[in-house]
């Protein structure tokens, strides 16, 4: 007898668009997807919910945030909607340089209560995989503590967390006008000992003007792929810079931003089957004109992945169901896309695609109960989230979930 059977659901399979199964059921054994089908050929099991004729999709992932941090940069979205550009702001110290400032200044717990809210309303929404960067400490030990913070979060909330190190984030200033050095030291010190504590799932970069060069970024890839390590990459976000092609070559997750992607990156990245994680929560924050090249993305054949990159300075977003109503109305991305990004392709970004975003028999039972009429209905209705129940490896609970006490 299986552990858990939910009945009266449609089924939103994400295999190959939708895959809608109508009058459905899906049963659950020991965390796992044990099978799914027609609600009349479902067998008896230890539990049933009645799923009231709702929507099961796969549980949501949110593969790109940067959700631990501390502090806020209110006060530079005031100053860029006078006039200061992202960029300007960088170079003046602000920016990613704000944020490292009050991260370092905060230890686990002070990064757990700062965190906690962003992560909680994500969970409401039905979030089961969420992806953490570190890149605020820019230190061995400030990173240590962001990417702690990060298992903390996977450890004491119903979520699968995938942390990725992103010391290669900004120059801090005790490297100032010594970029290389930074990079020698984040390759021969940090990454591998952060890597030895098991707080890295994956390495990530921001190759750009004001982030690091090409050159750069290869030797954080190369001390990546020396420890066995998957790499990802904030490519072409506010210029070209070959970023994806780059990441690429290493075989790389996911390239992720991408608005002056140009088709040397998208050829490379449909070779590598690197996925394209898209970003619609900057791209309005920021104002941003250029747009992802979609049409020649879908062309290539590139997987698809949308996500909230949390953060304090390009997206204080912390709704994927935005996201994806996002990327729909600002690049007309499909809602069928919208929900395959985050879901089957999100998974793919984060290399767990064996194991989550489809329902599939073998894969981890993470669902998300939808009280809509259909599928489009998470990316149409803004601001509006109708999750009824969520399940984490076989385990149902309701959306809301509160910060333990300890
Ligand atoms: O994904 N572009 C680099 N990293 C972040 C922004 C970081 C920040 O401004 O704090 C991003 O947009
Ligand atoms: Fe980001």
């Amino acid at each position: 007898m299986h552990d858990l059977v939910i009945v009266n659901v449609q089924l939103a399979t994400m295999v190959d668009g939708y895959g809608a199964i109508h009058d459905a059921a899906i049963a659950v054994q020991g965390g796992r997807i044990a099978w799914l089908g027609a609600r009349a050929d479902a067998a008896p099991a230890a539990q049933t919910i009645d799923g009231g004729g709702a929507w099961l999709t796969p549980g949501l992932i949110d593969c790109h945030t940067h959700i631990v941090h501390a502090g806020n940069r209110s006060d530079e979205f005031e100053a860029r909607l006078d006039g200061a550009s992202y960029e300007e702001i960088a170079r003046a110290g602000g920016g990613i340089m704000a944020t490292v400032r009050a991260t370092r200044a905060a230890d686990v717990d002070a990064l757990l209560r700062a965190s906690a809210p962003r992560v909680l309303r994500l969970l409401a929404e039905g979030v089961t995989t969420l992806e953490i960067k570190s890149g605020y400490g820019l230190t061995l030990e400030s990173e240590a503590t962001m990417l702690r913070a990060a298992r903390r979060i996977g450890q004491l909330l119903p979520v699968r967390v995938a942390t990725t190190f992103l010391g290669a984030h900004a120059l801090p200033p005790e490297f100032a006008g010594r970029a290389d050095a930074y990079i020698d030291d984040l390759c021969a010190t940090m990454l591998p000992q952060l890597a030895g504590e098991g707080l890295v799932d994956a390495v990530d970069a921001f190759c750009e003007r004001i982030g690091f060069t090409s050159a750069q970024t290869e030797r954080v890839f190369c001390a990546a792929a020396r420890l066995g390590l998957p790499v990802k990459l904030h490519a072409e976000q506010l210029s070209d810079q070959g970023g994806a092609a780059l990441v690429a070559r290493f075989g790389g997750l996911s390239a992720d931003h991408l608005e002056h992607l140009t088709q040397d990156g998208i050829d490379a990245m449909a070779g590598a089957g690197t996925v394209a994680v898209l970003l619609p929560g900057a791209y309005y924050f920021l104002r941003e004109t250029v747009a992802p090249p979609l049409a020649a993305l879908r062309a290539a054949g590139v997987p698809l992945a949308v996500a909230t990159d949390c953060n304090p300075g390009t997206s204080p977003l912390t709704s994927l169901l935005l996201a994806m109503n996002m990327a729909c109305t600002l690049w007309r991305m499909t809602p069928a896309e919208a929900l395959a990004g985050c879901t089957v392709h999100a998974a793919r970004a984060l290399g767990l695609h064996d194991d989550i975003g489809t329902l599939e028999v073998g894969k981890r039972a993470d669902f998300a109960l939808w009280d809509i009429a259909r599928p489009a209905d998470l990316a149409y209705a803004m601001g509006l989230n109708p999750c009824r129940l969520v399940v984490n490896g076989g385990v149902p609970r309701a959306p809301v979930v509160s910060w333990p006490r300890h």
